[in-house]
């Protein structure tokens, strides 16, 4: 496994293997793994030949200076983890490396940026785009692949990628989770154990509107009343957002859900009142089936969705 550090260097390394036919992948990080990232490099690995794992964590998608300067770095542990999970390079340039001195261009996805975490974290998106792109620049990969944990990032990287050809085919990872559903974040390690145990609310408030959606309740209302009322029973947090929205142009869903939805969740925990652990966001997301209503005039029957949610 190569660590490389200079886009000039891995880009030719890219050049080369292109020229040898082989298929490249890349997997961008901020570090800090855990499973839910190694799945994605295992994941990649049967879509390509080669695969890059960046570690970068890229200040322009802070909006808040704390969140940054205590976002966890582990080099070294980060490293045996990619050469375990089969990486070929490891990419880990400095922030002057990407962000020249006097560096002032950007990459901004309107639209699908505005809503959820974009509402609720200004300039976040913008940041991961232009990071993104220069990382795409930089690795010339044929395939690239983000969690679905991140549901609106994964959204707004698609577009973007179609929107400037890139040319790079945009997969999507399944979210991993601890025992008790948690999703796992590389921010988990930063929750006090109190906090850590306030945020199965998360889970339960998913696997809660599942069930209510499953056993006919159509309702939008309804269902974020009951998985706002589960997220406040996390006495030590506060939900930036709980929100139903249709999954593709991330519209808030109409009062009565017919199609499948995506309920997306912010929730920031306190650190303990001990003092242990800090203030962290998490978020999830879970796509949500509906049962479609065959006519107004026929309520009653109800048909399950048989469509593929994807
Ligand atoms: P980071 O939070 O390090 O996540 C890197 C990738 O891992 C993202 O695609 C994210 O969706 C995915 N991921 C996170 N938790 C996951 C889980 N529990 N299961 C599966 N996949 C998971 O997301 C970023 O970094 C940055 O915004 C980045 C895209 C690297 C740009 O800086």
């Amino acid at each position: 496994m190569q660590i490389i550090e200079s886009r000039a260097d891995l880009q030719a390394w890219s050049d080369a293997e292109r020229a040898a036919g082989r298929r490249i992948a890349l997997v961008p990080t901020m570090g800090a793994l855990h499973a839910g990232h190694l799945s994605l490099v295992r994941e990649v690995r049967r879509h390509s030949d080669r695969v890059i794992v960046s570690i970068f964590v890229n200040p322009t998608q802070f909006d808040d200076p704390n969140d940054f300067s205590g976002y966890p770095r582990d080099p070294e542990t980060d490293l045996a983890a990619c050469r375990e999970a089969g990486a070929d390079v490891v990419f880990t340039p400095s922030v002057g490396e990407l962000y020249p001195e006097g560096a002032s261009t950007w990459v901004e996805v309107q639209g699908l940026s505005d809503p959820l975490c974009g509402a609720t974290r200004p300039g976040h998106f913008r940041g991961v785009t232009t990071i993104v792109t220069k990382l795409f620049l930089a690795a010339r990969p044929h395939v690239a692949i983000f969690g679905e944990k991140d549901f609106q990032q994964l959204a707004v990287l698609r577009r973007m990628t179609q929107d400037l050809g890139f040319g790079i085919e945009i997969l999507g990872g399944q979210t991993v989770r601890e025992s008790d559903g948690l999703a796992l974040s590389s921010r988990n390690v930063r929750l006090g154990p109190q906090a850590r145990r306030q945020a199965r609310v998360i889970p339960e408030a998913l696997d809660l509107a599942e069930s209510l959606l499953a056993s006919g309740e159509s309702r939008r209302d309804v269902i974020l009343e009951t998985v706002t009322k589960k997220l406040g029973e996390a006495s030590r947090a506060h939900i930036d957002y709980a929100e139903l929205r249709d999954p593709v142009a991330l519209e808030i869903a109409p009062e009565r859900l017919e199609a499948p939805v995506l309920l997306a969740i912010a929730l920031k925990l306190e650190a303990d009142p001990d003092g242990r652990g800090a203030a962290v966001r998490l978020i999830d997301n879970r796509m949500l089936e509906t049962r479609v209503l065959e006519s107004p005039a026929a309520r009653g029957p109800l048909i399950p969705f048989k469509g593929e949610i994807r």
